[in-house]
């Protein structure tokens, strides 16, 4: 058999640098590698596996519908994926709302846009109005349309936002406010103010919607408290529509089935997309959820979009073998608890190791701790997107050693699966301890 490295194009990677090891199982938090070694997860690999790795009810469910039915399209009903529109329908309170399936975030989020400008009458996002409103410091995933919004390094070489009717305004980035404010309050107001400012600018009549991740992103953004409800209330106040981005932040991830359940009523937003933990990734899925407003002007009318497997019933099956996981193993409620504990315990450390700026987070099970130059001036240690040389070899020491951590720049990104055990919480923490004082010594 040809090696991986030589067959396969791997996404995010320069294909000559390519050389990770290959896993042949799993049980909870922990991988098994080809070589027999154990790796503890902490990042649920791609902050998707929420419901831990072969987690036995999904690959029952799995197993059981394939015997019954694996595929029909959406022309044809399906059982397990009427099941899952009404259960995340009842989860999330969108009463009398609809639910798109896609496959996963990236065209979940295509599918908010399309769909927010069908039903608002501005087709096309360029010259009609159908305008987009996102984020720098965003990510919303790797096709065309997800790239232009995405304010990310990674994407932003690649479009024209421009092209796309996507038009950025600056992040509540709290640490480094783009506003300049040191209180992270005013910070996220400042930032949801920015919102508002700009559909002013451009009338709200030309904007569709705007699109942006509640909580917490994969470019280390922890919203302050005082971002998501201000920037509902200006929406609102302008009839524009709000997507949540809830591919990541969704199903426990911030400690709320849906991260934008943290404020209530006060914080509902429009339309929201899921992917990821929306089948604890054991198969492919998204979903764009519709309010019920935007689900009544497109009650009569073609809607003009398709994908050959939009709500795949295996892909359901497994959706709601997830959902029923996650409340009956109380696995929402345990993030919540075990994020706060590990909050406390990352801030412990950022007393002992002068190379931590910032900790955020743990609202569940998601914290970003910031690596920095000099504290006081908060410089960083490599310049963004770059991630410096010591902490890729904290990395590699700390795979070495059984544990996978996932870094983004100066960021190091802790998201391990829900059913992660305390003892395995306490480990890897206890670890990342030593390795700081090694690689970064005061
Ligand atoms: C907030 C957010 N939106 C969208 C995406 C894209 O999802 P996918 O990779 O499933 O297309 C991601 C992936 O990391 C994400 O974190």
């Amino acid at each position: 058999m040809m090696a991986e490295r030589d067959s396969v194009l791997h996404s995010w990677s320069v294909q000559a640098d390519w050389d990770a090891p290959t896993v042949v199982g799993g049980e909870g938090a922990r991988l098994r590698l080809a070589d027999g070694r154990q790796i503890l997860d902490m990042s649920s690999l791609a902050e998707c596996s929420n419901l831990g790795h072969q987690h036995p009810r999904l690959v029952a469910a799995i197993r059981e519908q394939a015997q019954r039915l694996c595929f029909v399209t959406n022309a044809w009903g399906a059982t397990p994926r009427a099941e899952l529109a009404q259960a995340l329908l009842e989860r999330s309170g969108f009463e009398g709302g609809r639910v798109f399936f896609t496959l996963a975030g990236a065209d979940a989020n295509e599918h908010a846009v399309k769909i927010a400008r069908q039903a608002s009458g501005k087709l096309r996002g360029t010259g009609d109005g159908g305008i987009v409103i996102a984020r720098d410091r965003s990510y919303h995933g790797a096709t065309h349309l997800a790239m232009a919004m995405s304010g990310d390094t990674r994407t932003r070489v690649q479009v024209d936002p421009d092209a796309f009717g996507v038009e950025h305004v600056p992040p509540p980035y709290a640490y480094r406010c783009p506003f300049g404010s040191r209180d992270a309050a005013q910070c996220g107001e400042l930032a949801a103010d920015a919102v508002a400012q700009r559909i002013d600018a451009l009338g709200a009549g030309r904007v569709a919607a705007v699109i942006v991740e509640p909580n917490a992103g994969s470019n280390g953004i922890v919203a302050p408290d005082s971002y998501w409800p201000a920037l509902r209330e200006h929406t609102a106040q302008r009839g524009v529509w709000l997507i949540a981005d809830e591919v990541m932040s969704a199903f426990g991830r911030c400690g709320e089935w849906f991260a934008w359940q943290r404020h209530g009523e006060a914080g509902r937003p429009d339309l929201m997309t899921l992917a990821k933990g929306l089948t604890g990734a054991a198969l492919p899925l998204g979903a764009v959820v519709l309010s019920r407003d935007v689900a009544a002007r497109l009650q009569h009318e073609t809607l003009y979009t398709g994908l050959t497997y939009c709500g795949h019933p295996l892909a359901c099956a497994a959706g709601l073998a997830a959902l029923q996981a996650y409340e009956e193993e109380s696995l929402i409620e345990r993030s919540r608890t075990l994020g706060a504990a590990l909050l406390s315990q990352l801030q412990q450390l950022q007393q002992r190791h002068a190379v931590i700026g910032d900790v955020r987070g743990g609202h569940g099970l998601f914290a970003v701790v910031e690596l920095v130059a000099d504290r006081n001036s908060r410089e960083p240690l490599a310049p963004w997107p770059q991630t410096p040389a010591p902490l890729k070899a904290l990395v590699d020491e700390a795979m070495a050693q059984g544990v996978s951590f996932a870094t983004r720049g100066n960021l190091i990104l802790l998201a391990p699966p829900l059913v992660i055990e305390e003892r395995e919480l306490a480990d890897a923490v206890a670890l990342l301890d030593r390795l700081l004082a090694r690689h970064f010594p005061h």
